[in-house]
């Protein structure tokens, strides 16, 4: 997996950023986009972030 992809284009957020968020202890949607401010804009990348979510899950 690509760390350094922007996984949000509006707020110019990466997979990265989202993984330390959640590192910080997001846990929720809503805490991330506090956190990185993905998702507060458009919406689109809603569900990669959802997607990514699992995929920490399944590991
Ligand atoms: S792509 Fe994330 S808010 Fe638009």
């Amino acid at each position: 997996m690509k760390l350094d992809k922007v996984i949000c284009p509006c707020k110019k957020v990466k997979r990265i950023d989202v993984l330390q968020a959640i590192a910080d202890g997001a846990v929720t949607l809503g805490q991330i986009e506090k956190k990185t401010g993905a998702m507060s804009k458009c919406g689109k990348c809603k569900q990669d972030i959802k997607k990514l979510m699992k995929k920490l899950e399944d590991l």
